[in-house]
């Protein structure tokens, strides 16, 4: 019992230390969906409030067979800090299991390959979306639920056709702070169970 422990305690260990096996780098991904937003440049929405038409759909000059892995299509709010405009961090993280980009997801559809008409939803804003800029990014997913293309509503730098959303009754909760929150709780409880299973161990012998 301890040794399978100790054995899943270090897997997930290496999972901080190492990109994670089968981890997808943003930077293979093709960018073949073609993603729009109603939103204009630096417009302002309220959360909860206000709502977002989202359109996307494949870049038909392409070759057919560009898209014969897709599966599904995921459609997502992504952050992009006007401020921090300079910061390496606010680049997407290339290990995409570890990216905190993109954490609002809209819609997950499945990918149709007979049918080449552009999708589209109406989505109202989630009351728990923080105050900051914003874009759009749809990722495709094969059939093993990995990430195999992309399309996005800003330029590659993150620069173009932000918008921003307002948060309900001031909540300022940055996501930069909630991130580090996060990873410092995962290796907080990851050593909990270290010397929780440590203490087993002795206890057995
Ligand atoms: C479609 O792909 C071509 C070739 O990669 C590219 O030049 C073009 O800008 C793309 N169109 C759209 C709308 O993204
Ligand atoms: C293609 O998808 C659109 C949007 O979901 C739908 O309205 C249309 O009927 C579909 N066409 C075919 C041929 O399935």
């Amino acid at each position: 019992m301890a040794a399978r422990g100790l054995l899943l305690a270090s897997l997930v260990l290496s999972c901080f230390l190492l990109p994670c096996y089968g981890t997808v780098l943003f930077s293979s991904l093709q960018k073949t969906l073609v993603v729009k937003a109603t939103p204009t440049s630096g417009q302002v929405l309220r959360a909860g409030v206000d709502k977002i038409t989202v359109t996307w759909g494949l870049n038909q000059t392409l070759p057919a067979g560009t898209y014969s892995a897709y599966r599904t299509i995921k459609v997502k709010l992504c952050y992009a800090p006007i401020s921090q405009v300079d910061r390496a961090w606010r680049k997407t993280e290339d290990h995409l299991n570890k990216d905190r980009t993109c954490q609002f997801k809209i819609v997950a559809r499945p990918y149709n390959s007979a049918n080449k008409t552009a999708q589209s939803l109406e989505w109202t804003i989630e009351r728990d979306v923080p105050t900051s800029t914003y874009f759009i990014r749809a990722y495709a997913y094969n059939a093993e639920e990995k990430e195999v293309a992309y399309g996005q509503t800003t330029d590659a730098h993150k620069t173009t056709d932000l918008f921003q959303i307002e948060a309900i009754s001031g909540r300022h909760t940055t996501m930069d702070i909630c991130s580090i929150c996060f990873s410092a709780f995962s290796v907080v409880s990851l050593f909990g169970f270290f010397y929780k299973e440590k203490r087993n161990a002795k206890r057995a012998q």
